[in-house]
């Protein structure tokens, strides 16, 4: 079965393969298993952004705790995530780090209120921040902050938000993070299509813009890296603010 913490994933991704849904669920239970501190808040945040109707497309288990540990390595103190969905990577992030801050940005109202009940629920409301509104009007207020020293500079940043704003993303965000600063684009791979120069879907459009403009970038050294796991085959640029 394909789980995620155990619940199934209603599955609307480009290839899925038993083995590698396999490998998470066997690992999982291993290095995550339930007795995990945040195991249940996780669960809880994914069960109630079911029942309220929010799209399946979290991110993966594996991967989000890849993130927090990235964070908890590089000792982190302000992260930003666009597209906040139920608040699922910002409570992995929140939970495993206690020192950490996390600024989430969403656009949709019923999932920004859907997160903050789960992020309520998690015990973390008071260190994560979810600002509604276009992503690309609401950074301008968080530069400001960061600019006079109200809020730290960004050492995490995780994009999964409209894909066709990759690169505005990216590029826009690169001036509010320390040096050092990690971060990451998801959905990048998209079972392979990536590498098709014509295909329409403007999110693939989207992902080889970020890739090929990364590269031309000298803020940032970058580097894709393909993924799969129970949400099938995909990856994710991670570019390193110099
Ligand atoms: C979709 C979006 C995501 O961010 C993701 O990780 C998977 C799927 C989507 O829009 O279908
Ligand atoms: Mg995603």
């Amino acid at each position: 079965m394909s789980s995620i913490q155990g619940l199934a994933f209603t599955g609307k991704f480009h290839v899925q393969n038993k083995t590698w849904s396999a490998v998470d669920a066997y690992t999982q239970e291993h290095v995550h298993p339930p007795t995990t501190s945040n195991y249940q808040v996780l669960l809880d945040a994914l069960r109630n952004s079911r029942d309220k109707g929010l799209p399946d497309i979290a991110t993966a288990p594996t991967v989000a705790k890849m993130y927090a540990l990235q964070c908890k390595a590089r000792g982190v103190k302000h992260a930003l995530e666009f597209g906040t969905l139920g608040g699922y990577t910002s409570i992995w992030l929140a939970t495993v780090n206690p020192g950490l801050q996390v600024t989430s940005l969403e656009i949709n109202e019923h999932h920004k209120a859907v997160a903050q009940e789960n992020l309520e629920k998690a015990g973390v409301a008071d260190r994560v921040t979810i600002r509604l509104g276009p992503a690309l009007d609401v950074l301008p207020q968080l530069a400001s902050e960061i600019a006079s020293g109200a809020k730290p500079k960004l050492g995490f940043v995780y994009i999964d938000a409209d894909k066709q704003n990759n690169w505005n993303y990216l590029d826009r965000v690169i001036a509010l993070c320390e040096p050092g600063a990690v971060i990451y684009v998801d959905n990048i791979v998209r079972g392979g299509t990536l590498v098709d120069p014509e295909n329409q879907d403007e999110r693939t459009q989207g992902a080889r813009r970020v890739v090929e403009n990364a590269g031309k970038d000298d803020r940032v050294d970058s580097v894709v890296m393909q993924f799969v796991g129970e949400k099938g085959y995909d990856g994710m640029l991670m570019a390193v603010v110099r």
